[in-house]
């Protein structure tokens, strides 16, 4: 969602801010805005779209100060006008947000009824106009921040600064996460540690329901109820300040390419290969888990399907998976001896943190799968599972999702072995496949052939696109509808391949390319069979399959070689293909790959 850079220091912090802006921009981007305490007051500069934009405001009339907040946005309330762009002022008061205020139009009425005006349609204009009129009798603006944030309902990170207190910024969070950074005589606030990594990794991350007191120097933290407390300052990697885009063109082409490592490094914290054993990090027996319930949105929900079929397919495991949004309100009837686990790349989504909570409230056992490993997920499960993609900058999310691939993968084999539904032979077998996945990604993503170019080329000029797979490629045959979807623009849905004669096929014509997910496996056969069915009704199929597979001739088939690999690991394999199929249809369009419209990285509202 929205990004969020604060700074207290002692020179001119306005060329930082917008350097964080541009680090944080792929949180939101429809609007930005700096602002920060000038010698003669506050002032800000403010400009809808992306920082580009702010920068050009910014160089005509730089904003010179000492401390200051900077924000990106993603439209809540309001389209993005600049009126609508944060910082938000109301008299003495300016301030940042992200998330929603769930009872803005409650407060606003009565502030209105007092006579207050407003400038933009924003729940948070709302919480700096409560703020400076608590002001008017409380004026240790520490106390009456607290006091305004004790009235706040919904999801909040707040960075705010008060006229007439130039070393002084205040924060505080509910469901949004917000951090302190600790720098040399200068301190920052931010809405993760990437906002903060150019400048320092030194970082205190705030606790749900924390408001902090920062100057140059220093930083008191207190709890929900207002006790001051000490939270853990932590070293974060270097490598979380590390968002360049190299020679690459964009994020998500830099991150396809960086599939091999997130991939072997991620399997190395859930196996062995010199051993061949697996781990389960954090203790737990599978044995004595009766059924895993996974809870995640968009791509980490695709990723949380193809666990499905592993963990009930090798381990015996039942599993279901479903979206955070309806299993969070739906009251789901979980049975006792059930994990529930979130996957989540971010580990800030709202709705599959709160289906987490809701789970944990009911006395199950919680695990989650997060990228982020200091993320509102971490620090609420009992267990922690990481991925090792590193920071995912691209909005359309590629490493991380085969990062949760592999990890779940690892998992089912570990499950399988403690629930004793495969031997230790079994066990080595399977991890080496797993070890195998690195290298053939490697090789996936080396070939840019001609031919997946002209795949391309003829993608970006339809306007429906259909995905077909069996077994674990139809979650993936999903996952590459929603990639080619977000990032070209263009209709595309995935189905069972075996599901199409139930309606899908009346939308074969001659204008629809239906891609293919074909390893050969045990339902290799099938998926031919339907590719025979589509291809006789006039449509351009693209099979994804091996160099080797037999496939009878058909009009209108295209292949496209993905390398050979065990059935076992093709979801990491072919999940390459389908990346960058979506990635060179939405270059040949000229979309905005990195920064698709309407979207935001990590979703911190319901
Ligand atoms: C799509 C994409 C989204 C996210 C979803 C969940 O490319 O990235 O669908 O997967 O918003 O986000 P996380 O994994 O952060 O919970």
């Amino acid at each position: 969602m929205c990004g969020i850079i604060g700074i207290v220091g002692t020179s001119d912090v306005g060329p930082r801010l917008l350097e964080s802006l541009r680090r944080l921009e792929y949180r939101g981007y429809d609007s930005a805005g700096i602002a920060g305490v000038t010698s003669s007051g506050l002032a800000r500069r403010r400009a809808p779209g992306k920082i580009r934009a702010l920068e050009e405001v910014d160089a005509a009339d730089p904003l010179k100060a000492a401390v200051g907040i900077g924000h990106t946005r993603w439209a809540t309330h309001g389209p993005p006008t600049e009126a609508n762009a944060h910082p938000h002022r109301a008299g003495r008061v300016m301030l940042v947000h992200n998330g929603i205020i769930e009872n803005y139009a409650e407060l606003k009425a009565e502030l209105a009824a007092r006579g207050r005006a407003f400038e933009s349609d924003t729940d948070t204009e709302v919480v700096a106009a409560l703020l400076d009129e608590t002001l008017e009798t409380e004026a240790d603006p520490v106390k009456a921040f607290q006091s305004v944030v004790g009235r706040l309902h919904g999801a909040y990170s707040l960075a705010v600064l008060v006229d007439g207190h130039p070393d002084l910024m205040l924060g505080a969070r509910r469901g949004s996460p917000l951090v302190v950074g600790w720098g040399d005589g200068e301190m920052f606030l931010g809405s993760d540690a990437l906002a903060v990594g150019p400048f320092t990794q030194r970082i205190t991350y705030l606790e749900d329901g924390d408001s902090v007191v920062i100057d140059h120097a220093s930083a008191r933290i207190f709890d929900e109820a207002n006790r001051p407390v000490e939270r853990p300052m932590v070293t974060v990697p270097a490598s979380a300040a590390l968002v360049e885009k190299g020679n690459y063109r964009h994020f998500m082409e830099k991150e396809i390419h960086e599939q091999p490592e997130s991939c072997q490094r991620t399997l190395s914290a859930f196996a062995n290969p010199v051993s061949g054993q697996t781990t389960v990090p954090g203790g737990l027996n599978f044995a004595e888990v009766e059924r895993i319930q996974i809870i995640a949105c968009g791509t980490a929900f695709y990723a949380g399907e193809i666990g499905r079929y592993a963990f009930e397919k090798l381990a015996g495991l039942p599993c279901d998976v479903e979206v955070a949004s309806e299993f969070r309100y739906r009251q789901p009837a979980l049975t006792k001896g059930t994990l529930a686990l979130a996957v989540s790349q971010s580990g800030e989504t709202a709705d599959t943190l709160a289906g987490l909570t809701w789970c944990k409230a009911q006395g199950f056992k919680t695990a989650c799968l997060v990228n982020v490993h200091t993320s509102s997920m971490a620090r609420e499960a009992e267990i922690v599972w990481p991925t090792w993609a590193g920071p995912e900058i691209g909005v359309a999310s590629t490493k991380a999702f085969t990062a949760q691939v592999s990890a779940l993968l690892a998992l089912a084999v570990a499950a399988a072995r403690q629930r004793g539904r495969i031997d230790a032979a079994e066990e080595t077998r399977l991890v080496a496949r797993l070890f195998e996945a690195p290298g053939l990604i490697a090789q996936a993503v080396a070939d840019h052939s001609e031919a997946m170019t002209a795949v391309a080329h003829d993608l970006a000029g339809a306007r429906d696109v259909l995905f077909l797979g069996r077994g674990a490629m139809f979650p993936l045959a999903m996952e590459g509808a929603l990639k080619l979807k977000e990032i070209s623009y263009i209709h595309a849905e995935g189905y069972a391949a075996g599901e199409l004669k139930h309606g899908p096929i009346a939308l074969i014509d001659e204008a629809t390319p239906v891609v293919v997910l074909a390893p050969p496996d045990e339902v290799f056969e099938k998926t031919v069979s339907n590719v025979q069915e589509v291809a006789a009704r006039g449509a351009e199929v693209i099979l994804i399959t091996s160099q080797d597979a037999k496939v009878p001739h058909a009009p209108g088939l295209r292949r496209i070689v993905a390398p050979d690999c065990d059935p076992f690991i093709a979801p990491l394999v072919y999940a390459v293909p389908v990346q960058l199929l979506a990635y060179l249809t939405a270059v040949q369009k000229g979309t905005d790959v990195d920064q698709p419209r309407n979207l935001a990285k990590s979703v911190t509202v319901e």
